[in-house]
C-alpha cells in the first residue's frame, strides 16, 4: 500500500481537540472509540460557556431580553439543523435527547397508528436502541416484529428485506444507516423505495450514519431519521429526530409537560403544533447551543474530507490490522464507515482492550449494544476501532503495534 495523506491540515484540526494532548499511563494518548463518543473541539465547548457565561436563561418562556435572545439562538440552530439535513421545513426538526430517545418517541406515538395485523421490520445489524423499543412496541400491541438477515460481509440481505416487504403488511421499516459493529454503510435510498412501494413508512438510525456520510432526507426520501450530538463532535444530552411534517402532525404526544399544549384544564388538554408537541419540559438549551457549533465545524470540515479521510483511516488500517497473526476482521461491506470491528485468536476482547489502555490506546471491547449480531457472528465479545477527523496514520501504527504485543502477552 503506497503511504496514504492527509487531505487537510491534520496538526491544526488536532490543536482544536486538546484532550488528545494528555498522556494516559505515561503513554501518549490514542483516542480509537470515536465511534462510542466523539472528543469535542474547543469551538464546541467554547460556545457552550459563552452561553452559559454571558447569556443564559429559559426558552420559550420568557418576557424579557435575555430569554428572548436565547430563544432566537436557539430557534436559529433548528433552522441550522433543519438546513443541514435538508428538510423542508425547520418545524420537522424535534430537539431529543439522543437516537435513543427519538426511536422511542417514534415506537410510542406513531406505534399508535399501527393497525391490527400490521408489523414492523428491522434488520439484523440493529443497535439495542434500534431493536428494544420495537420489541416494546411489538409487545404493547402484539403485534410483529421482523428481522431481515445480513449476508456473510456484512451487507444488508436485499433481497430477504424485499421479500419480507412484500409478505407481510409492514407499518415501519427501523434500519441503520451505518451499522457500529460492521461498519456497512445501507443503500437507504433504495429501502425507502422499496418501502414505500410496500406501503410502509421509514425511520434510520443515523447515529453512526451522519457522522460518516452527508444526509438530505428529502433525497434519500426517507419518514424519520434521528442523530445523536455526542457522536457528531457535539455535547451529550442531545439528538434530533426528523420526521415529514404530515406524519409528525398525526402522532399523539411522546411525553406530557410544560411548552407542549395548547391549553390546560383540569378535565382536559390540547396539544401545541409540532415541533413543540415534542418536546415537553424545559430543552437542553446550552447543549442545543454545543450541537449548532458542532454541525458548523462539521461544515466546515466539509463532508467531502471526512469521508476521504474516513476511507484512507479504515483501509490503511485494514491492510494492516490483515497482516497480525490470528487476528480477523468482523464486516466486509460494500460501503464501510470509520468502524473496524476485530477477534483475536483465543484472546477475549477486554484483555485485548486493557493491554491497549496500558499502551495509552482506548478501544470498545464487548457486545457494543449490539448483543443479537455479535451472537450472530458467533462470537460473545470483540474488540472495535473506530476513527474521527482528528486520527492520524501514526496512532492506527501504534495500536497495530500493540497487537503485536497483544499476541506476545499471550504467547504460550
Ligand atoms: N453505540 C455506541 C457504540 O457503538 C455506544 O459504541
Amino acid at each position: 500500500m503506497s503511504e496514504p495523506i492527509y487531505y487537510f491540515d491534520i496538526k491544526k484540526i488536532r490543536k482544536d481537540f486538546p484532550i488528545l494532548e494528555q498522556k494516559i499511563h505515561g503513554k501518549e494518548f490514542v483516542f480509537l472509540d470515536s465511534g462510542a463518543s466523539a472528543q469535542k473541539p474547543v469551538q464546541v465547548i467554547e460556545a457552550m460557556q459563552k452561553s452559559v457565561f454571558t447569556q443564559y436563561a429559559n426558552v420559550h418562556r420568557g418576557i424579557y431580553m435575555m430569554s428572548e435572545s436565547i430563544t432566537e439562538q436557539y430557534e436559529a440552530i433548528r433552522k441550522k439543523i433543519s438546513n443541514f439535513l435538508g428538510a423542508s421545513t425547520s418545524d420537522e426538526i424535534i430537539f431529543t435527547k439522543n437516537s435513543t430517545e427519538a426511536i422511542n418517541l417514534v415506537a410510542y406515538s406513531y406505534g399508535n397508528l399501527i393497525r391490527m395485523g400490521q408489523s414492523i421490520l428491522i434488520t439484523e445489524m440493529e443497535h439495542h436502541a434500534n431493536l428494544v423499543p420495537w420489541q416494546m412496541l411489538r409487545d404493547r400491541l402484539g403485534i410483529r416484529l421482523h428481522v431481515a438477515p445480513i449476508m456473510e460481509n456484512g451487507d444488508l440481505d436485499i433481497l430477504a428485506f424485499e421479500q419480507i416487504l412484500i409478505e407481510y403488511d409492514i407499518a415501519l421499516v427501523a434500519v441503520t444507516h451505518m451499522s457500529n459493529v460492521l461498519g456497512t454503510i445501507n443503500p437507504i435510498k433504495m429501502l425507502a423505495e422499496m418501502a414505500h412501494k410496500n406501503g410502509a413508512k421509514i425511520l434510520v438510525d443515523g447515529s453512526q450514519g451522519i457522522v460518516h456520510q452527508s444526509v438530505n432526507v428529502q433525497e434519500l426520501d426517507v419518514d424519520f431519521y434521528c442523530f445523536t450530538g455526542h457522536k457528531l463532535y457535539g455535547p451529550t444530552g442531545i439528538g434530533v429526530l426528523w420526521g415529514k411534517k404530515d406524519i409528525l402532525n398525526q402522532m399523539p404526544p411522546f411525553m406530557g409537560g410544560g411548552d407542549m399544549i395548547k391549553n390546560v384544564t383540569f378535565e382536559k388538554s390540547t396539544w401545541a403544533s409540532v415541533p413543540t408537541k415534542f418536546e415537553a419540559g424545559t430543552q437542553p438549551i446550552l447543549e442545543v447551543i454545543g450541537l449548532g457549533a458542532a454541525i458548523d465545524y462539521v461544515l466546515f470540515i466539509g463532508y467531502d474530507i471526512l469521508i476521504q479521510h474516513d476511507k484512507t483511516l479504515v483501509d490503511y488500517a485494514t491492510d494492516k490490522m490483515k497482516q497480525v497473526p490470528g487476528l480477523k476482521i468482523l464486516g466486509h461491506p460494500t460501503k464501510k464507515g470509520g468502524v473496524v470491528s476485530f477477534t483475536m485468536d483465543n484472546i477475549h476482547a477486554h484483555d485485548i482492550a486493557t493491554i491497549l489502555d496500558q499502551n495509552g490506546i482506548a478501544i470498545r471491547a464487548g457486545q457494543h449494544c449490539a448483543e443479537p449480531l455479535i451472537n450472530k457472528l458467533g462470537e460473545t465479545s470483540i474488540a472495535r476501532a473506530s476513527f474521527a477527523i482528528y486520527t492520524t496514520f501514526e496512532e492506527i501504527d501504534k495500536f497495530i503495534n500493540a497487537l503485536y504485543l497483544v499476541n506476545n502477552f499471550f504467547k504460550k
